[in-house]
């Protein structure tokens, strides 16, 4: 409890119920003068607030709620698990739900990727996989491979194994000495592509897979263990992948015999409209890391799901991977994960998303005529709008115009209108939007029109 000025033990702030909430993520000092918003309920793709404001959630929570809110099928699943089996770890046991959920995550995903190892959410499904190449490669006789590659801007998850994969510069520099061995390459931006390749998304994209090789013959290939990638890059807004990137990134990794690890934390579990974002550009990754959307939130969950290849070293004699979390693979999260994938297939939720795909797209092209708009781009229910101050040279906002438009307006504007979103600059600044795989036509024109209002607005602020 906080010490008021008169001793008597009550509440400093008595008119700041989150005072002792330390949020992620949350520059706190804020909300000393502002009220921090309080969300209490949620039905559908909608939630409410502690004034019973209701908003469009169009971002899932954070990517995570694919359902949708209110479910009382997965609140029964946690009841009914709890009472049955609250709690056992998967250390040397197994217990039901996680034996069926490993079968049912191993018969989905692609290619011989068969293997699923369970954690409590994204970092930790990134630190495993990490882990896993390293002493994979210990094992297969090649003890020096144990650096990674991965994307400018990519996230990647803050512990440290994982920040260190992070190429956020902000997000990094705190603290380091960060886990060394991993280095960056450009991403796939092609709004912002260098000039040369400018005009060709096929050459940008073959131009940025070749940048991959360029930092794996700068390591040395001999001390290089894996890539890691998302699907569709989220932090720098939504960056999809060119044509032939993925085909190209497998040979290089093939070549240098350097795993491929699809970071899927948000592009799995139908972000995209296929289960796993890597089905939806057609490669074969040797790891993928998920989370988020395998509960759609009702309960947390991550897994890397590893290649038959790469488990083999792993199954033989005395070896063990001496790594796993307390809650990994939890009986109440295996046990809402089934139950939240049954929904995807008798709701058919990725139908859903692969027949609304274009008419979502084409909703927020709309925006176009916005001149604050540059680029609208992504991918499945997953896109971002970038924010420029002149279309024609692609000028983007710099850190005051961040400060002053996006934070100081743009964000609050959106939230005020009752459209839940995101806007960031971890790259050029952009509005994401990714909502409940449940939404369609009302939903992305809501979206539309809230985004409308609050853009023509800030345009006029820059
Ligand atoms: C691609 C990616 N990897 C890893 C993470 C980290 O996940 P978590 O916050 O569950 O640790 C995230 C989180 O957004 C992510 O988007």
């Amino acid at each position: 409890m906080s010490v008021t000025a008169d001793g008597a033990g009550r509440p400093a702030r008595p008119d700041n119920p989150a005072e002792h909430l330390w949020m992620h993520f949350t520059r706190m000092s804020t909300y000393a003068t502002t009220a921090v918003p309080i969300i209490e309920r949620g039905e559908g793709a909608y939630i409410w607030d502690s004034n019973g404001r209701k908003y469009l959630d169009a971002l899932s929570g954070l990517f995570v709620v694919q359902v949708g809110h209110g479910r009382a099928e997965l609140a029964d699943v946690v009841a009914a698990q709890a009472r049955k089996l609250a709690y056992f770890p998967i250390w040397s046991y197994a217990h039901p739900t996680a034996i069926e959920l490993a079968d049912r995550l191993a018969a989905e995903a692609p290619g011989d990727l068969n293997k699923v190892f369970f954690s409590s959410g994204g970092a930790e499904s990134v630190e495993t996989a990490w882990k896993i190449a390293k002493q994979y490669f210990k094992l297969t006789g090649k003890p020096a491979k144990t650096k990674v590659v991965s994307r400018a801007v990519a996230y990647h998850g803050t512990t440290q194994g994982a920040l260190s994969i992070t190429g956020v510069p902000g997000f990094r520099q705190p603290f380091e000495p960060l886990v060394p061995g991993a280095s960056r390459v450009p991403n796939t931006n092609f709004y912002r592509a260098p000039k040369h390749v400018a005009d060709d998304e096929k050459q940008f994209g073959l131009w940025a897979a070749n940048r991959v090789e360029e930092a794996i013959q700068n390591e040395g290939p001999d001390t290089v263990a894996a890539v890691f990638v998302e699907p569709v890059q989220n932090a720098g807004g939504c960056i999809p992948p060119p044509p032939g990137y993925f085909e190209r990134l497998r040979e290089i990794c093939d070549r240098h015999d350097v795993l491929l690890v699809s970071d899927e934390v948000i592009c799995a579990y139908g972000r995209l409209g296929t289960l796993f974002g890597a089905q939806k550009y057609g490669y074969q990754p040797d790891i993928i890391t998920s989370a988020k959307g395998l509960t759609s939130g009702y309960s947390p969950l991550g897994a890397a799901i590893v290649s038959d290849r790469v488990f083999e070293p792993f199954g033989k004699g005395k070896v063990s991977f001496a790594h796993g979390y307390t809650f990994g693979g939890h009986p109440v999260s295996c046990a809402v994960a089934l139950a939240n994938l049954d929904i995807f297939e008798r709701e058919d939720l990725l139908g859903n998303v692969l027949r609304n795909e274009n008419t979502f797209r084409q909703t927020l092209e709309r925006l176009y005529d916005l001149p604050i708009v540059g680029d609208v781009r992504g991918d499945g229910y997953f896109y971002a709008v970038e924010l420029v101050k002149d279309k024609g040279t692609k000028l983007a906002f710099d850190a005051a115009d961040c400060e002053r438009v996006l934070r100081g307006y743009i964000s609050g504007a959106l939230f005020e209108a009752g459209l839940y979103c995101r806007t960031d600059d971890r790259g050029d600044a952009v509005v994401q939007v990714a909502p409940p795989l449940i939404c369609g036509q009302a939903e992305f024109d809501e979206m539309e029109q809230k985004l409308r209002h609050v853009l023509s607005t800030a345009w006029t602020k820059i």
